[in-house]
Order: C-alpha cells, then sequence, then structure tokens
C-alpha cells in the first residue's frame, strides 16, 4: 500500500520512545553508512550512540528535541534531534542550535518526510531562540548536502567524527 501523508504521524518522542528509536537509530545508521566502517568500529559506535540508554538520556534533555514519524503499521520509520549546538566550532556562539540527527527510512524517502521533519526542527529551535544554527555532515553524503543547502545551511568548516576508530571526514554547515 503507498504511503500518504494520512499514513504517518509526526510527534514529539517522549522517554517512552527510547527503545523504539534505538532502533531505528541503529537501522537507518547501518543503512546510510554501515558499509563504511569495519564491523567492529560499527557495533562500537552503535552500542554507544544509539543504546535504549543513550536514547533516555536524549529524550530526558532539556536542551533537546526529538520528534519521531509514526507509520500506520505500527512502524517507526523516521526522526530527528535537535538541541544546543555540540559540534567543535571555534568561537561558538552560547545560543548556538544544532540539527543533530536526521533519518528516514531509505524505502520511505522522497515522501517530504524529511522536510517535514526538518519543519518541525527548526521551528522548536526558533522557538528556544538558538541561533545561529549548525549541522554535523559526512563530507561525502552530497544529498543530505544538498538537502540541508535548501535550508540555507552552508560549510563554515570540517572535523573528524569518531566512529569505533574510524574518524569520519565531516563538513560543519552553518545559518
Ligand atoms: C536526508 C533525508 C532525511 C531526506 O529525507 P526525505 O524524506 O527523503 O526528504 P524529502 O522527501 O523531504 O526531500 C528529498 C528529495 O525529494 C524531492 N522531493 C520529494 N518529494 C517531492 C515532490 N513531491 N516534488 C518534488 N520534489 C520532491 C526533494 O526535492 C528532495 O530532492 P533532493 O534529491 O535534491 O534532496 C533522507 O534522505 C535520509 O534519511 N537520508 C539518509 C540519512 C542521512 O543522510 N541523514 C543526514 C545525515 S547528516
Amino acid at each position: 500500500m503507498a504511503t500518504t501523508p494520512d499514513s504517518v504521524t509526526i510527534r514529539r518522542a517522549t522517554p517512552a520512545d527510547a527503545a523504539a528509536l534505538a532502533e531505528l537509530g541503529a537501522a537507518t545508521f547501518t543503512e546510510t553508512f554501515g558499509h563504511l566502517y569495519p564491523p567492529e568500529d560499527l557495533q562500537t559506535f552503535l552500542a554507544k550512540s544509539h543504546s535504549p540508554e543513550w536514547w533516555s538520556g536524549a529524550l530526558a534533555d532539556h536542551n533537546r528535541a526529538v520528534w519521531v514519524i509514526d507509520h500506520e503499521s505500527g512502524r517507526k520509520i523516521g526522526f530527528i534531534v535537535v538541541g544546543k549546538c555540540k559540534l567543535p566550532v571555534q568561537n561558538l556562539e552560547p545560543d548556538a542550535g544544532e540539527v543533530q540527527q536526521l533519518y528516514v527510512l531509505a524505502e520511505f524517502h522522497n515522501l517530504r518526510l524529511g522536510t517535514r521533519l526538518m519543519e518541525a526542527g527548526l521551528e522548536w529551535l526558533a522557538s528556544q531562540r538558538r541561533s545561529p544554527l549548525y549541522i554535523g555532515v559526512w563530507s561525502e553524503n552530497y544529498g543530505a548536502q544538498r538537502f540541508y543547502g535548501r535550508y540555507g545551511f552552508n560549510k563554515v568548516g570540517e572535523y573528524g567524527f569518531p566512529v569505533g576508530k574510524t574518524v569520519d571526514h565531516e563538513f560543519i554547515l552553518k545559518r
């Protein structure tokens, strides 16, 4: 059955979503980037950064907000994490915000779901007076760079993002 706007609900995630978001976070990271790392580096990263404990902490953090997309099938199919900027930016502005994670399961891409998550996240960041905004994105993730470029994000720096023992070359985008 085709996924239409009526098939999905976008809502603010709560601590009760921690386990499901850990599963979805690991699945989306693995399908997008899993091929880039030795299996042990991927496992180290997922065990730390997409554990139910990590998500419980993120969902209880008042400096962050998470939206999740529920599909009518019962699956969760996408999410966005926004909050206070944690990127290694020199002379970071005290009120700087960040789009920290944005993922939609590949089988649901190009349905405007990323756009809807981005709108919810940007609206919350504006309501928290977070400015300017930053995003860290893999240097070769051209699709995401194009997506963020449409929101006025431009490259202002680079950094290394550790995934296990692998260090990714990432761009820092700002608007
Ligand atoms: C980036 C991401 C979240 C975008 O989600 P999405 O739901 O596919 O995004 P949208 O459908 O809102 O827009 C995506 C594209 O479809 C196009 N599109 C979708 N519906 C359209 C429509 N009805 N008419 C015209 N264009 C449309 C958009 O213009 C856009 O084009 P692009 O290929 O130039 O980017 C998604 O690709 C993703 O999860 N990628 C893997 C994870 C990732 O890289 N995350 C970012 C890490 S920093």
